[in-house]
């Protein structure tokens, strides 16, 4: 069962300077909230509650202020620093100590997930006692991603990372669910070519093991990693369309943890002090009321 979850937010964001300049990406807004709360709430939607989010170095002032170690929220978020980016898997080593014996959930800071049965698909998936699982989803542009070749049987029988040719749609995303075993296989990672350890590498381990697999996120599901202008403008326009017809809110972590029952009506009001009068604690109180 996976109960702990690693948010990668750091990296330097180069595709996206000059906005990510002086500013981490993950804290830049998606429409109406920074970034970082929709990764955030995918892993609260699945019933996690122990977070350690890791940051670039200099960076950990400002994600406190937006997500404090002592929230409103009814989970426990721990910050790592990364000196220097150097690569997704990166996350294993660092939050070494935070994983201890268990298995764990990687989501990268920069993926917006959206579907209705999302959760569900999810959740379905977390009593991951052994190995690994992928989460896998078509796109157009599969020289952008790493990417799955899969059998009629949802085996994975190829990975490769941006391929330049390739049969396959099916993007690997961004969430990944680990058993403990990922911190022994990163160590055996070697930098690829472009100076970094690779994600997919670190998949292929656990597929020589015959211990891959993957899982769809759903044709009603929506995946979108915002790591240009482009798509992060277009996850924002999704977001502010989806919120102005159905008078919702997506990425609304504090509404999480209230119909999770991890806080109450107390700390919802605690959340709206905190965040002061804006449309966003408007929606907060419109869930207590
Ligand atoms: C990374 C991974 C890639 C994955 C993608 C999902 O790519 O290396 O396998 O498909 O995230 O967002 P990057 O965004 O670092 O280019």
């Amino acid at each position: 069962m996976i109960r702990k979850g690693i948010i990668l937010a750091g990296g330097r964001g180069l595709r996206m300077s000059p906005l990510t300049l002086s500013v981490n990406k993950q804290l830049l807004p998606l429409y109406d909230k920074p970034l970082i709360f929709y990764p955030l709430s995918v892993l609260m939607s699945i019933g996690i509650k122990r977070i350690l989010i890791i940051v670039n170095k200099g960076q950990l002032k400002q994600f406190r202020k937006i997500l404090p170690e002592k929230n409103n929220l009814g989970i426990s978020i721990k910050y790592k620093e990364q000196a220097k980016p150097g690569g997704l898997p990166q996350a294993f080593t660092i939050g070494k100590k935070f994983i201890g014996n268990d298995s764990v959930s990687l989501i990268l800071g920069d993926n917006f997930f959206y579907g209705k049965n999302l959760s569900k698909i999810l959740r379905k998936n977390i009593n991951l006692d052994s190995g690994v699982k992928i989460f896998i989803h078509p796109v157009k542009k599969p020289s952008l991603y790493g990417i799955a070749t899969i059998d009629k049987n949802k085996k994975v029988i190829n990975l490769v990372e941006k391929p330049k040719k390739t049969n396959s749609k099916f993007a690997v995303t961004g969430l990944y669910f680990f058993d403990n075993q990922v911190i022994n296989l990163t160590k055996k990672l070697k930098p690829s070519k472009r100076g970094e350890l690779e994600i997919i590498d670190l998949l292929k381990f656990y597929k020589k093991l015959n211990k891959l697999k993957a899982e769809f996120i759903g044709n009603g599901s929506l995946w979108l990693d915002t790591g240009d202008i482009k798509s992060f403008y277009r996850a924002s326009n999704f977001v502010s369309n989806i919120e102005s017809k159905k008078g919702l809110k997506i990425g609304c972590i504090e509404e999480v943890a209230f119909k999770n029952k991890w806080i109450n009506k107390k700390q919802m009001k605690n959340a709206i002090n905190f965040y002061g009068k804006c449309n966003y604690s408007k929606y907060l109180q419109s869930l207590i009321v």
